[in-house]
């Protein structure tokens, strides 16, 4: 989708982006598959850190590109030596958008291949989709790689389930207050509240104690269980197992203010679950199953 019309501001970029997307659908959202390879510059997820934890649809753009701007230490430099040692690395750790993005078009109208790298998934506090609309309305078309976010990488790490059953039914991908989220936006301590979800908390490693201490004013059981997972898949990973009234502690002594993922509920230590239907009476009830019982099987694996 794209705008003939220039302009120099970001925000207008998006502004007009959004008014086409409350119009209509784009086209491309029906003629391609999330995976395929499109044309324009894809916004690819470079995963949690381990380079085999890249898509292997990440990996063979990667090995294309000839320009990679890239999530800056967030993404494991072993990834960028091994598959990109051919191509020229940008940092966007302290570009604007209006540095950005002059940058890859001009790179991509030049004829190159050009890819942005996010860490995780870019579709998980990555700012993706402004990059993306901002080239778009300058007439770049941009696709979506998918990644596997770090809340993935630590739940692998911790050996558990982020949705167990009858411990965790829901997942809560969130973040603290603080620069980005006033207080009435951080919603950790409902999510807490709600006793069957799993909160898995994106920037919020130097914000444990705070988060910590004000669920306990707000009366959570002290004993929840909590999960600090540093650099998961990194080869320095560091894995720290506490609870809501000891965490703090833990990851001061650690000395961790980034790079974290911060688990809180039950699924951390995957103790106390029942098994499933899936594999008890659903696999055994054949064709008396409900049409609600048969769907609820399909999607479950
Ligand atoms: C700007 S967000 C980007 C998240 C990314 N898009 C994703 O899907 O994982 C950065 C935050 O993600 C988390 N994070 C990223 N990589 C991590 C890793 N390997 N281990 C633990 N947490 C990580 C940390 O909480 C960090 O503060």
């Amino acid at each position: 989708m794209t705008d003939e019309s220039t302009n120099d501001d970001p925000q207008d970029a998006i502004d007009s982006q959004g008014e086409r997307r409350r119009k209509e659908l784009d086209d491309r959202i029906f003629e391609h598959n999330a995976g395929d390879e499109q044309e324009g510059i894809p916004f690819v997820g470079a995963g949690p850190g381990n380079p085999r934890l890249l898509t292997v649809a990440g990996k063979e753009l990667l090995e294309e590109a000839d320009l990679v701007v890239h999530a800056g230490s967030l993404v494991n430099s072993e990834l960028l030596d091994e598959y990109c040692d051919h191509a020229e690395l940008v940092n966007s750790v302290g570009k604007d958008l209006e540095e950005l993005i002059p940058l890859m078009r001009d790179a991509y109208e030049d004829g190159e291949n050009v890819v942005r790298l996010h860490s995780g998934d870019p579709a998980i506090y990555g700012a993706a989709l402004e990059q993306m609309d901002a080239l778009e309305h300058e007439g770049v078309p941009t696709y979506f790689v998918p990644g596997v976010t770090s809340a993935f990488a630590a739940s692998a790490t911790l050996r558990t389930q982020l949705t167990l059953n009858e411990v965790s039914n829901h997942v809560a991908f969130t973040r603290p207050q603080g620069k980005t989220l006033t207080e009435a936006e951080d919603h950790i301590s409902e999510f807490v509240g709600m006793g069957d979800v799993t909160a898995c908390i994106y920037l919020g490693t130097h914000a444990v104690r705070d988060t910590m201490d004000r669920l306990l004013e707000d009366g959570h059981d002290p004993e929840t269980p909590v999960g600090v997972i540093y650099h998961a898949s990194w080869p320095d990973e560091d894995v720290i197992v506490g609870t809501v009234g000891n965490i703090a502690d833990k990851v001061e002594d650690a000395g961790y203010r980034a790079s974290a993922m911060v688990v809180i509920g039950d699924a951390v230590t995957g103790a106390g679950y029942e098994r499933s239907f899936l594999y008890g009476d659903w696999a055994n009830r054949g064709a008396d199953s409900s049409d609600a019982a048969s769907e609820d099987e399909a999607s479950s694996d």
